[in-house]
């Protein structure tokens, strides 16, 4: 944890905006990161009710911070105040990083990278590969753009509302055309081998409830969760149960955080150390 007595006036400010942000993990790891490759750097949470976002954006060029961090319910209605928004962003249609390049805002989604990255503990790389997304929100939108943009071969959106999947089957399959998108009913994919099946929803947040049967799968390689509070759900017990590798959502969370700390300062993230202060701060 960085020292406030160790902030001058030459320290570069970066910072978290939500609404409401008390409960963010952000600022202990960012703060651990900047100090462990000793960057003059200060990270702190600030609450910006929805209202005060085009103005909170404007104070990101007037007090000159360096980086923010975006978070629930920012990500879509920032984009638009931005002066450039990076591709992946663009297609995902929210920013959860900001770069101030020297008075231009730069945006850029950091989370589908993140999730990504979290793959490889199982270890899991999507190229050519049939994954599950179960669920079609904001986190779907993230996850299938860094998917496909990973060219995995099909991915099968299941979803209760299953309007909102077609939807981004409709919005998603001329971007990629690599990668075959289709919107189905869990039952229609039992039968089918699956490498990866991937939970967005937040069934399994509270009580001991499952969003899926994993036991239904005739052949399933692998499978994500990306809860992380518990950090076990009821999803990932049958995954142990069944013996098919998992991982849960912390692995998303602390990489969109590495990708992020990448993308402002150009060094590599000290990921060891940031997953140790994530693993204290839940524990
Ligand atoms: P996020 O930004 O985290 O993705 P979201 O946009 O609110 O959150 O999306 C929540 C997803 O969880 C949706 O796909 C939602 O299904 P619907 O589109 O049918 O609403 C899904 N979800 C939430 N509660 C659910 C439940 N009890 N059963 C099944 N799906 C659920």
């Amino acid at each position: 944890m960085i020292l406030p007595l160790s902030i001058t006036g030459k320290t570069q400010i970066y910072g978290i905006i939500g609404y409401p942000i008390a409960h963010t993990f952000s600022p202990p790891l960012q703060n651990a990161a900047f100090q462990a490759i000793q960057i003059d750097a200060a990270y702190l949470p600030f609450e910006v009710h929805p209202k005060k976002l085009k103005a909170a954006i404007a104070g990101i060029k007037s007090l000159q911070i360096r980086g923010i961090n975006v978070t629930v319910p920012h990500k879509v209605h920032v984009v638009p105040f931005l002066d450039e928004v990076t591709p992946t962003a663009q297609r995902i249609g929210a920013v959860n990083t900001i770069l101030n390049n020297h008075g231009r805002l730069i945006g850029t989604n950091t989370d589908g990278q993140g999730f990504i990255r979290s793959l490889s503990e199982l270890p899991f790389t999507p190229q050519d590969k049939t994954i599950v997304i179960l669920g079609a929100g904001g986190s779907t939108r993230s996850i299938v753009v860094a998917l496909a943009e990973a060219n995995a071969k099909q991915i099968f959106l299941v979803n209760r509302t299953i309007a909102k999947a077609k939807h981004l089957v409709e919005e998603f399959s001329p971007v990629f055309p690599q990668t075959q998108l289709r919107a189905e009913q869990i039952e229609n994919l039992y039968s089918l081998p699956i490498d990866l099946f991937v939970n967005t929803t937040s069934v399994g947040m509270e009580g001991d409830k499952s969003p899926a049967d994993l036991n239904q799968f005739k052949i399933l390689h692998y499978v994500a969760d990306i809860i992380y509070t518990p950090q076990q759900t009821a999803l990932l017990k049958q995954a142990k149960q069944l013996n098919i590798p998992f991982i849960n959502g912390l692995g998303m969370l602390l990489y969109q955080g590495c990708e992020a700390f990448e993308f402002w300062t150009q060094q590599s993230a000290p990921t060891a150390l940031m997953k140790t202060t994530l693993m204290k701060l839940l524990n």
